[in-house]
């Protein structure tokens, strides 16, 4: 057992979507190490009336119905107490939905900066306005487009967290070039045997010269990004041997 690194606790009114995912592979044995800990928590049993209702129908009218208030408000005052610290050793209260800010690596890694987080995923057209005014500290979302609510994506935001946390994953450096780490897409990867159905392995990667090794890997993510995600190179943290690289593929494809 290590300490506790971080604690989730997640609100929805459909937890059992949540078994799957979070009892298998890593994330399971991070949970099982005693790193995260991921605490599933039922918006319905926060609900105040005898129907235990969790939505009504929006005022104003129209179609849909409307996450009420008061069984979130329950629940997220259940494991913080009434009177949740703030500042910044508030832990972040965030809600799931499609009009939040985008969620990427970035976002994912700040992230891993907190002690606890609370994810609320959201349900039905949505969630009564004066849970993401006064409750809520963040809304995020995981891609244009809409979800049937936010477990998918309360998934999503956990597993990326989860393999960030030191010791989650066997190898420490085993997250430094993944794809988005440093703002490029990732060099390609090769596993024996050195030629499958006539398709042999770059043969630099036989080489067992690391310093061409390090610089195939970089011209490789340089030329993967260039061609599949352009938009990613305005904003990577490139250095002036990664320019004459690029300038080297521009040429090549003239
Ligand atoms: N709920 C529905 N769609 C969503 C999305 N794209 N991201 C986050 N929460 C959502």
């Amino acid at each position: 057992m290590v300490g506790i690194v971080m604690r989730l606790d997640v609100f929805t009114l459909f937890p059992e979507m949540f078994n799957g995912p979070f009892d298998a592979s890593i994330i399971r044995r991070a949970c099982e190490s005693g790193r995260v800990v991921i605490n599933v928590h039922n918006i319905r049993d926060y609900a105040t009336d005898r129907h235990k209702m969790t939505d009504d129908t929006p005022y104003g009218g129209g179609g849909g119905m409307v996450m009420k208030p008061e069984p979130i408000w329950n629940a997220v005052e259940a494991v913080l107490g009434a009177d949740p610290p703030r500042g910044s050793q508030a832990p972040p209260i965030i809600l799931l939905t499609p009009q939040g800010r985008l969620f990427t690596q970035a976002v994912a890694r700040a992230l891993t900066t907190h002690e606890q987080l609370l994810l609320i995923c959201g349900r039905y057209e949505g969630v009564d306005e004066r849970v993401r005014q006064h409750l809520v500290t963040d809304e995020i979302s995981i891609g244009d487009y809409v979800l049937t609510g936010g477990e998918i994506p309360a998934m999503v935001i956990v597993d990326a967290i989860v393999r960030l946390m030191p010791g989650v994953l066997g190898d420490p450096g085993a997250t430094t070039d993944d794809s988005h780490a440093s703002g490029l897409l990732e060099y390609p990867h090769y596993t024996r045997p050195a030629v499958y159905r006539g398709h042999p392995v770059p043969q630099v990667l036989l080489s067992g010269h690391h310093a061409e090794v390090d610089r195939w890997r970089r011209r490789e993510a340089l030329r993967r990004t260039r061609r599949r995600r352009p938009d990613l190179l305005d904003r990577a943290d490139l250095s002036q041997a990664d320019r004459e690289l690029l300038r080297q593929l521009e040429n090549e494809d003239e």
